[in-house]
Formats: structure tokens, sequence, C-alpha cells
């Protein structure tokens, strides 16, 4: 089975063709910025010219870096405001033809990862972290999702994590690896307190840099980086994947 995977970040909308099975690109992925404002209308646009670019009007699953249920958009951290509320997955469907799904930006990249990535065959809990311009997380218990956990809203020192240990903010305030690793390292162990995970994944920009930090960053938990033919594609894959098996019914590894 086939279906097109749409990423939506903040600076790059990225899709594919996606074997579902395999969990292999069809095609070279197209990537067009993101435009700003990032209005919805906007990206729906642009979700239109990718699917365009690869002639497709088949299933399409489309990440967004929000909360998403039954395809309504229910936050906005790092995204326009005006998308809460709105039907991402009609607004979707209305540009590209097809059945639309649109999920959670890390549940997908989550979804990818434990079929085809660093969490293939691992049972128990597993929590994919993704560092970027927020942090996402995906939660599997025995290869099933729990969707939209938002652990990169967990307070820590008064502050939302993401605030404190996103990717983004270690640029923006020019952090250390040694400091960002240590802030990394103290939301591990929260959330060791409340998850008693079996595997920690680390996804999203930070990923390709692995070897500036993993020095530094300490867990009793086994932690792994996601591996680097995913990187750019976890999301796309799993929104595909999520196309064809809708939420909560995708099959457990
Ligand atoms: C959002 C999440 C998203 C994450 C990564 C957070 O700010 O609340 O829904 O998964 O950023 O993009």
């Amino acid at each position: 089975m086939n279906a097109l995977g749409i990423d939506i970040g903040g600076t790059g909308i990225k899709g594919a063709p996606v074997n579902v099975e395999t969990g292999e690109l069809l095609a070279e992925r197209f990537r067009i910025p993101t435009p700003q404002p990032a209005l919805p209308n906007a990206v729906a646009d642009v979700v239109e010219q990718i699917a365009r670019h690869f002639n497709y009007s088949g299933p399409a699953g489309i990440t967004f870096p929000a909360i998403i249920k039954k395809g309504v958009v229910y936050s906005a951290t790092n995204v326009d405001k005006s998308w809460i509320g709105t039907d991402a997955a009609e607004l979707f469907r209305s540009h590209v033809g097809g059945p639309v799904t649109v999920v959670n930006d890390a549940d997908a990249a989550g979804i990818a990862e434990m079929h085809f990535g660093a969490g293939r065959g691992r049972r128990g809990v597993v929590i994919l972290l993704t560092f970027g311009t927020g942090i996402g997380s995906a939660i599997f218990h025995d290869g099933k999702l729990l969707p939209n956990s938002e652990l990169g809203h967990i307070q820590i020192r008064g502050k939302d994590v993401e605030k404190r240990a996103s990717e983004k903010v270690r640029e923006d305030k020019g952090l250390s690896w040694k400091k960002w690793a240590g802030r990394v390292s103290d939301y591990l162990a929260y959330l060791e307190k409340l998850f008693s995970p079996d595997l920690f994944i680390i996804g999203g920009g930070v990923s390709n840099k692995s070897e500036k930090f993993l020095p530094f960053l300490t867990a009793r938990t086994e932690v792994i980086v996601e591996p680097a033919q995913m990187r750019n594609e976890a999301g796309i894959i799993g929104a595909a994947c999520l196309a064809i098996h809708p939420e909560g019914s995708m099959p457990t590894v």
C-alpha cells in the first residue's frame, strides 16, 4: 500500500509518496519553505503544490506541530494562533482531493521509528523526544501509540521544558553542549520518575549532532539517537503509515 506523507515544520514543508509496508520513499522528497506567516490557507496551498508535484490523488497523511484530534487542531505553541479550532484534515482535503489524515508531528515520527527505525521490535514503554523549535514527544507501550502526549510542556523549575531545552533555545541562548545536555539530562530524569521507560529515542534537528551532546548526557534508561537515514524522513513516513492505518489501529510491532 502507498500513501503520500507530508511533514509540516516551522521552516519547511516536505513530502514524498511512501510504501507503508517497507517505509521506503517512492520518490525523492520535495520541499517548499513554510510560508510566513504560516496561516492555514497559505500552508494548505503549499500542501496542494506538494501533492501536485507528485501528481498524487490517493490517501495522504500530514503532520502538524500541535495537538490534533480527529483532524482538528487544539493547540498552537509554535504556530499561528489562528490554527486553533481549524479542521486541518478538512482544509487539506479540500486542497489535495483524496482522504487526509492529520497527526501530531512527533507522533508521526514515533510511528516511523517504531516500525522502521530505532524502536523497531522494542516492547515496553518507549518515549521518543524530538528537539527542534519545540520539544515533541511520542509515547509507546508495546508498540502502540498514546497520541498527543505533549511532554515538551512539562514544567521544570517553573518553565515549560521546551523553553529551557529545545534545540532552538540552545542556539538562541548560545548554550554550550555540556550545559544543554545537563538540561536534557534533568528532563530525562524527570520523565524516568513519571513513566519508568525502557528506552528513550532522541530525534529532531539535534540528532545529527549526537557526538556533541551524548558524552554529557546522563540517564538510567537506554538512550538511542535516531538513525541518520530516518532523520529527514520520519515525519513523512509516519504520516503516510497513519493515513493507511488510522490513529490507534496501527499494527503493533
Ligand atoms: C507542540 C507539540 C509539537 C512539538 C514539536 C510543541 O510546542 O506543542 O505539539 O509536537 O512542539 O513540534
